[in-house]
C-alpha cells in the first residue's frame, strides 16, 4: 500500500548566517513516487530536502514522517525509515574501510552477521565495488565515495530515500548502475526524492516534479 512518507506543512526556515529563507506550504512525498527536485544553484533544493528528513528543523510548521510528528522522533529514529545522501558524500562516510562502512551499523543493531555479509556483498557487487572491500575509505575517488555512500544507506531497510545530486562524479557505467538501483527500489515500493540535473536520472525519475525558486516550492 502506498503511504505518505513525508509531509512538510506550513514550514518556514531561515539560515541565521545568511538570512536565506525556505517556505513550504504543503509538500507530500509518497512511497509509490519518485520526485525529481529541480531549481537553480542556490534556490534552496538541498535545504528543502534537509527539512524533509529532520536534519534541519523549521522555525515554524510541522514535519510528519510516516504520519508521525518528527518533533517527537530523534534523528536516529527517522533514519530507520528515511535514508539521506548528502550532496558531499565524504560527510557521511566515517569507517576505515569499505567493508566496515557497509557492515558497521548492522553490527551495532545486532543483525544476523550472515545476513549483513550477504546484503553488503550484493550491494557492493551492484555498485562495482566488491573487489574494493578492504580499501581505505579515505583513499577512494569521488565517484567511489559516492557509490559507497549510497550502498551504505541501502544496508538499512529504509522506506524512503532522499538523494542529493547522486550522479556527481559518476561515469556512464556507474550512472547506469545507479539508475538500475533506483528502478529496483521503485519496484520494491520505496519512495525516492532526488535532486538532479542529469538527463538519465530525469528520464527515469521525472513522474513528479518539485521545482524550487528562491526558497519557495513551486510544484
Ligand atoms: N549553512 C548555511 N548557512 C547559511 N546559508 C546557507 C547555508 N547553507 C546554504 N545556505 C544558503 O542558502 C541558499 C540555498 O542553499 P541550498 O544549498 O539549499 O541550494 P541548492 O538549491 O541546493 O544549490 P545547489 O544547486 O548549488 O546545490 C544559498 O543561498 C546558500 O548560500
Ligand atoms: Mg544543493
Amino acid at each position: 500500500m502506498p503511504e505518505t512518507a513525508i509531509r512538510l506543512k506550513d514550514a518556514i526556515f531561515t539560515y541565521p548566517q545568511s538570512g536565506f529563507k525556505v517556505i513550504c506550504e504543503d509538500l507530500s512525498l509518497n512511497t509509490d513516487e519518485t520526485a525529481l527536485v529541480t531549481g537553480k544553484n542556490g534556490s534552496g533544493k538541498t535545504t528543502l530536502l534537509k527539512l524533509c528528513c529532520g536534519i534541519l528543523r523549521p522555525e515554524s510548521g510541522t514535519l510528519f514522517i510516516f504520519g508521525e510528528d518528527a518533533n517527537k522522533q530523534s534523528l536516529g529514529k527517522i533514519g530507520q525509515n528515511v535514508g539521506y545522501l548528502f550532496q558531499e558524500p565524504s560527510r557521511q562516510l566515517f569507517a576505515a574501510t569499505v567493508w566496515d562502512e557497509m557492515t558497521f551499523i548492522g553490527g551495532i543493531l545486532g543483525e544476523d552477521p550472515e545476513a549483513i555479509k550477504e546484503r553488503a556483498e550484493s550491494l557492493l557487487r551492484r555498485f562495482n565495488m566488491l573487489d574494493m572491500r578492504e580499501r581505505s575509505v579515505y583513499r577512494l575517488s569521488r565517484g567511489e565515495k559516492q557509490r559507497l555512500a549510497i550502498a551504505a544507506i541501502l544496508m538499512r531497510k529504509i522506506r524512503y530515500l532522499i538523494l542529493d545530486e547522486p550522479t556527481t562524479g559518476l561515469d556512464g557505467e556507474n550512472k547506469k548502475a545507479l539508475i538500475e538501483v533506483i528502478e529496483s527500489l521503485q519496484n520494491d515500493g520505496i519512495g525516492i526524492a532526488i535532486i538532479s540535473h542529469d538527463r538519465g536520472i530525469i528520464n527515469c525519475c521525472g513522474q513528479k516534479r518539485i521545482h524550487v525558486e528562491g526558497g519557495r516550492v513551486v510544484q
